[in-house]
């Protein structure tokens, strides 16, 4: 038996305190199953006064666990407990670098309803640990409910190819020149697009931003790209804007139905306080662009909708609700009008 030792982030800590701890063990028991070797025991524990998650392992971690471990959102550095004479020393693991892009891309924006980027880390690992596409480099992710764009720089760290929609066209535009700034200031190769598309029968008109990625002119001339796309619309035509079976990946953060409210219907801008009218309008589209094998993780207020009303909004769309012991354990308090909670459904074959 070999155990491990994570350090947590401390960024993750200042957001939720205590509740934070239970978030990375949950997410830590989901990427213990995509390891190479057997691995239980998963507890808090301090050691000389600081905080790890610890584990144990049948065996020695490989270099792709080590990788799937470091792409934990609360993992800032991976040890080996040794015993040695009643002394516990910890052995520090080189962490393996598979950032495609630095990870101050999603740090450096400071903006109201903001999700924490860790916490959007934590999703987008959610989503894959429940998908079948694990295994997979090419990831197509969308946040349908994008804002300025967290879950598409989380993912584009890790290389995948990554789409937003987001209704308020200011923040998109916001999303897009930030985006287009960081590009040139940290010397990528790409390419932008900003056309706008309309429907056939002229229901909407939208703006969509495109962006082709390289870090080198060889990978540029060779085709080897990361595709960014911002579209400035309702997430209620994701199937207007994109193929059928088209997303590995689905991950969005609600409105909180607190500060900002929703819009589902542009023609009379109705705002709502509550993400229920914001689901029964998107769903069954965001079903239609979701491959079998994916899952769809999004993360809402408890406060404004109950558990058991996502979860039939879910099923009543086609989704399979995946609601095992560890995915249980992710609803935290983040402050007096948000009681969070995080929901995994996935489509599955018929
Ligand atoms: C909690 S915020 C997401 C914040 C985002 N994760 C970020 O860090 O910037 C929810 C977003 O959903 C957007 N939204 C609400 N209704 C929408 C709709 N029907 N289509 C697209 N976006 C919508 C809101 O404008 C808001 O920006």
């Amino acid at each position: 038996m070999v155990t491990y030792a994570l350090l947590t982030n401390p960024g993750h800590n200042r957001v939720y305190y205590e509740e934070s701890k239970k978030l990375a063990a949950g997410e830590l028991q989901l990427a213990l199953t995509k390891l190479s070797i057997s691995c239980s025991d998963v507890k808090s524990d301090y050691i000389a006064g600081v905080h790890y998650v610890v584990f144990s392992a049948s065996d020695d971690l490989s270099e792709e666990d080590i990788a799937v471990i470091g792409m934990l959102s609360f993992v800032y550095a991976i040890f080996e407990i040794k015993k040695t004479r009643g002394l516990i020393l910890l052995l520090p693991i080189m962490k393996i670098n598979n950032r495609y892009i630095d990870e101050n891309i999603g740090t450096i924006l400071k903006y109201t309803g903001k999700t924490n980027e860790l916490f959007t880390r934590m999703m987008i690992n959610i989503a894959l640990f429940c998908s079948d596409f694990s295994h997979l480099n090419q990831i197509r992710l969308l946040d349908p409910v994008a804002g300025k764009g967290t879950t598409l720089f989380e993912g584009l760290v890790f290389g995948y190819d990554v789409y937003g929609i987001e209704i308020g066209e200011k923040i998109v535009s916001e999303a897009y020149h930030f985006l287009k700034k960081y590009l040139e200031t940290e010397k990528y190769k790409h390419t932008v697009k900003t056309e706008k598309v309309s429907a056939p029968d002229k229901a909407f008109k939208v703006i969509r931003h495109s962006f082709d990625i390289a870090k080198t002119k060889e990978e540029q001339k060779g085709g080897n790209l990361k595709h960014v796309e911002l579209i400035a619309g309702n997430s209620a035509n994701t199937d207007k804007f994109f193929k059928k079976n088209f997303f590995h990946l689905i991950v969005g953060d609600l409105p909180y139905g607190v500060q900002h409210g929703n819009v589902t219907n542009e023609k009379q801008s109705s705002l709502t306080r509550n993400p229920k009218e914001l689901l029964n309008a998107c769903l069954p589209a965001w079903y239609r662009t979701l491959m079998n094998g994916g899952t769809l993780v999004l993360s809402w207020n408890l406060l404004v909708l109950p558990r058991e009303n996502m979860v039939s909004l879910l099923n009543k769309s086609g989704f399979t609700v995946i609601d095992g012991d560890s995915l249980m354990n992710f609803r935290h308090r983040v402050d007096r009008s948000i009681n969070r909670d995080i929901v995994v459904a996935k489509k599955t074959r018929r």
